[in-house]
């Protein structure tokens, strides 16, 4: 049969195709603003026709209304990140946190630890060949389409189509819902005098011809906007935004000097405005592939001069890092933090940083602290921790001791709160070191 035909057989309204999932099925969601929203919609719409299902999904971008209470019998979501329209149903008990290395998401899916019933995707419409694109999300996306028993795609013509492994042939999905929209956008964060200044201190560690992974959010932004003067800056990276846009547009992306795939941009998904998905549809320079590629140390490792950039909760005085929860509260999820600072730390000249401010919740907290707060998740561990950046400035813990540690993260917390960190580091460590004091004045 050609592959026309298939796609026409196929070819169902969304209400059809959601009476496919069956109460005690897995349902697997494309990622983050890959998530096919009308389809969701339907299922929700559908849901006293189940009963247990559940629904797994990581960086969760829409309105996620099958975590509502109301719906409890219904649906049971898993998330393998926390975002913040499923913290609620997570730190609540009407949901689950599955903790996962981003990279070894697909892993888990190949293994059958997480079998996967019914996988709901959103790719563009076929091209010559019969092939659509999975566009904005590749990475576990492709693996839960590939093992799942039955998959739904929601065909957007605003999908962008972009190149690498993000391919996928009519034939390897079951039921396809023609459903235009907007894919969903990430506006850009606002950047204030705290996140520029860290951007500056993070913008000082990069050297000319470094490849860059960088987080979501306001301080990676501010970092780009430091970089106007670099020459010949790579990407590797779990996801990138407009902002990168911007740095390719003024020639000081060029990707020309990376070890790993020179001249094009890797990443596993990408979240942005309509701006990005414009500049990465059809764009030859840019290649998604799945995350047990991209965020894989070992493939990391191969970019020689890599930079990693996160952000965190909380550091302690040893250096200990807490990025996913602020005490027992499970607010987002390890990510692709841990993969990029191990790879970074693997690569020929690789550095790692962690970039955050030095106080959260208006200015109430330090988010320097002695002791993490109780029932916090260490994401990066005093082991392999590099350089933290706050807006004071720069610490690099590699190769330091504990007290050393203290001293530097002590000197780039937040004045207000440095007298109760010298207060502990002098308990802990048995000295009234007179150049501890020091930071205090
Ligand atoms: N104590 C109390 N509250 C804190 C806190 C602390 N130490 N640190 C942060 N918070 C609060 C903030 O006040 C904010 O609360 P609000 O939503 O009520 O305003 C909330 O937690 C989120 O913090 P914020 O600093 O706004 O988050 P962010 O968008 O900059 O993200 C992380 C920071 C750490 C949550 C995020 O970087 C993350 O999830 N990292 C782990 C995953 C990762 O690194 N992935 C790789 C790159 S994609």
């Amino acid at each position: 049969m050609k592959w026309q035909e298939t796609y026409r057989n196929r070819q169902m309204t969304a209400e059809e195709a959601v009476r496919h999932i069956k109460s005690g099925d897995r349902v697997v969601i494309a990622h983050a603003v890959g998530e096919p929203s009308y389809v969701i919609d339907k299922m929700v719409e559908n849901a006293e026709a189940y009963r247990n299902v559940e629904i797994t999904h990581m960086v969760a971008m829409g309105k996620s209304e099958y975590t509502k209470p109301e719906y409890k019998d219904n649906f049971r979501h898993n998330a393998l990140f926390v975002s913040g329209s499923t913290r609620d149903a997570v730190n609540t008990g009407r949901g689950d946190y599955t903790p996962t290395f981003f990279y070894a998401v697909p892993e888990l899916i190949y293994q059958g630890k997480l079998k996967v019933n019914v996988a709901l995707v959103q790719v563009t419409p076929p091209d010559d060949h019969g092939y659509v694109s999975l566009g904005v999300s590749v990475d576990y996306t492709k693996a839960a389409l590939e093992e799942a028993d039955y998959v739904i795609a929601q065909v957007n013509s605003n999908m962008p189509r972009t190149m690498g492994d993000s391919f996928v042939h009519v034939n390897d999905i079951d039921a396809f819902v023609l459903h235009d929209m907007p894919i969903i956008e990430l506006p850009p964060a606002r950047i204030g005098d705290t996140e520029m200044a860290i951007g500056r201190y993070c913008a000082s560690l990069i050297e000319d011809g470094d490849t860059l992974q960088l987080g979501i959010g306001a301080i990676p932004d501010a970092v780009l906007g430091f970089l106007k003067d670099k020459k010949d800056l790579g990407i590797h990276t779990e996801m990138f935004s407009d902002g990168v846009v911007d740095l390719v547009e003024a020639g000081v992306i060029t990707n020309k000097k990376k070890t790993l795939k020179p001249g094009k941009m890797i990443s596993t998904f990408l979240m942005g405005t309509k701006k990005l998905y414009d500049f990465v549809n059809n764009n030859p320079n840019v290649e998604m592939y799945p995350v047990d590629y991209v965020n894989d140390p070992r493939v990391i490792m191969l970019n020689d001069n890599m930079v990693s950039i996160n952000s965190c909760v909380q550091v302690d005085l040893m250096g200990q890092v807490a990025s996913e929860s602020i005490g027992q509260k499970q607010i987002s999820g390890v990510g692709g933090q841990v993969d990029f600072i191990r790879g970074a730390a693997m690569a020929k000249n690789g550095r790692s940083i962690i970039a955050m401010p030095s106080t959260a919740a208006h200015g109430t907290v330090s988010k320097i602290v002695p002791y993490l707060d109780h029932g916090s998740a260490v994401t990066t561990s005093r082991n392999e921790v590099q350089y933290i950046v706050t807006e004071y400035g720069i610490a690099d813990l590699k190769g330091k001791t504990l007290r050393q540690r203290a001293e530097a993260l002590i000197d780039i917390a937040h004045p207000d709160f440095r007298e109760a960190l010298i207060k502990e580091y002098n308990r802990r460590f048995g000295v009234d070191d007179p150049d501890i004091e020091q930071l205090c004045s």
